[in-house]
């Protein structure tokens, strides 16, 4: 077996590709990290640990974490030049279109000097790239704003850093409340990995061509963003928002149920989960803490999004599909609660993810073995036929 998209000329579809970083059994709704379940690591440790433990395959010791921490931190700033991308969009361009530009374009201040067949090097852009991506998911928030970029700050966390990025400005002081901070940390943690979904398999796809690491999280930006993917979160969102009010939610169920609405309900469903996403259980655990520790448990976005997850999962076609909250279904709520903007979500899914694509990218090209993907097809057009000129047709 390889790594991308091996195939065997004896299968007409592409075989699995082998890796060792995330296990998901979506029968029993279990997701392990290198081997930890996620509720563990959700409530125990920490965004940058997880890091650690998705790149090494090990949680680290003390002094590996204080290490791993360090280097992250001193590369949290980006070239100033980068500021520049910016300027040409439009204020109200969606920040997931800067992120997949200005991500591309780390490409031009790293790539030179990058040789991705050299494992130091590959682990030196991966530090970059958990580095560079809040700053860079931040700009676009500040740029969609109309606000000056704010410059990382050693002295906070990983989480406190990206929110303070965010939502700090020049003109005075600004303190990040800690439980926005743990809510937003654990959010990271919930979305950093998950196997070989669209996102990772566009990344290791354009990663097996030799392509440089900041061109292939950029196609996995580009693929998050679709609505059935990491787009989901905003739509979630904002479905709820247009449903509004609990008495309005049998008329959506009946919408979703009906073969000829394309609606969908967002946020519900997976295509390996077919029990419950053991990432949304927490999400929604960290929606009833966060909400209450501000004093907004009422929130009438949450009393909806619990009573569809409740009628959903008591109707006979949702349980007959199978179709249960996913990880896009409660963060909407928590990163409204937070402040961000439905278009600031999905971006927020990316920077999570970021540390999940450049760990399978790592792991892909560590594998001597690995070649250019290329997923085979079945051919269902036209058999051989001979040209007609224009005249005869
Ligand atoms: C993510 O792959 C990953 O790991 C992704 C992800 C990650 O961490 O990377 O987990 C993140 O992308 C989560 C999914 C977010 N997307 C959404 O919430 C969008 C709404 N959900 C769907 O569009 C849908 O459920 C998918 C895309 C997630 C899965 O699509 P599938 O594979 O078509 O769903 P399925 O095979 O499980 O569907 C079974 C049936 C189908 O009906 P039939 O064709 O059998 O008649 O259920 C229906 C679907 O039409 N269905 C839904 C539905 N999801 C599936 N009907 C109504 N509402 C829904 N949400």
């Amino acid at each position: 077996l390889g790594n991308v998209f091996t195939h065997d000329p004896g299968f007409t579809s592409t075989s699995a590709c082998e890796s060792e970083i995330t296990f998901i059994d979506g029968d029993k709704g279990e997701l392990l990290y290198r081997g930890y379940p996620i509720d563990q690591l959700a409530e125990k440790s920490h965004y940058l640990e997880v890091c650690f433990l998705l790149l090494y395959g090990h949680l680290p010791t003390a002094q590996e974490l204080e290490d791993f921490e360090m280097r992250v931190t001193r590369h949290t700033m980006v070239h100033e030049q980068i500021t520049k991308f910016f300027s040409g969009y439009r204020r109200d361009a969606h920040p997931m279109a800067t992120m997949v530009g200005v991500v591309g374009a780390l490409s031009a201040f790293y790539h030179d000097s990058l040789d991705i067949n050299d494992p130091w090097q590959r682990e030196v852009a991966a530090v970059r790239m958990i580095a560079k991506v809040p700053t860079i998911t931040a700009m676009a928030y500040k740029y969609s704003i109309g606000q000056p970029f704010m410059y990382p700050k050693n002295s906070l966390d990983y989480a406190s850093n990206f929110l303070y990025m965010c939502f700090a400005v020049p003109a005075e002081d600004y303190e990040v409340n800690p439980i926005l901070a743990r809510a937003m940390d654990r959010i990271f943690t919930l979305h950093a990995d998950h196997e070989q979904n669209a996102s990772t398999s566009t990344v290791r796809l354009a990663g097996s061509s030799g392509a440089n690491p900041f061109a292939c999280i950029a196609a996995g930006i580009a693929c998050l963003w679709g609505p059935a993917h990491g787009g989901a979160n905003q739509a979630s969102l904002e479905m709820l928002r247009e449903i509004g009010t609990v008495d309005r939610i049998p008329e959506y169920i009946a919408r979703a149920k009906d073969k000829d609405d394309p609606f969908r309900l967002m946020g519900f469903g997976h295509r390996v989960y077919k029990n419950f996403d053991p990432r949304a259980k927490v999400m929604k655990e960290s929606a009833d803490e966060v909400l209450g520790l501000l004093g907004i448990e009422n929130n009438e976005t949450l009393k909806v999004a619990k009573e569809l997850e409740r009628i959903a999962l008591e109707d006979e076609y949702f349980v007959s599909k199978k179709l249960y909250p996913n990880v896009d279904f409660y963060s909407g709520i928590i990163l409204e609660a937070m402040g961000f903007p439905t278009s600031m979500f999905t971006p927020i899914f990316a920077l999570s993810r970021t540390v999940g694509w450049i760990s399978q990218w790592r792991e892909m090209l560590a594998d001597p073995a690995q070649k250019i993907g290329r997923p085979r097809q079945l051919y269902t057009g036209a058999t051989r036929r001979d040209y007609i000129d224009v005249e005869d047709r």
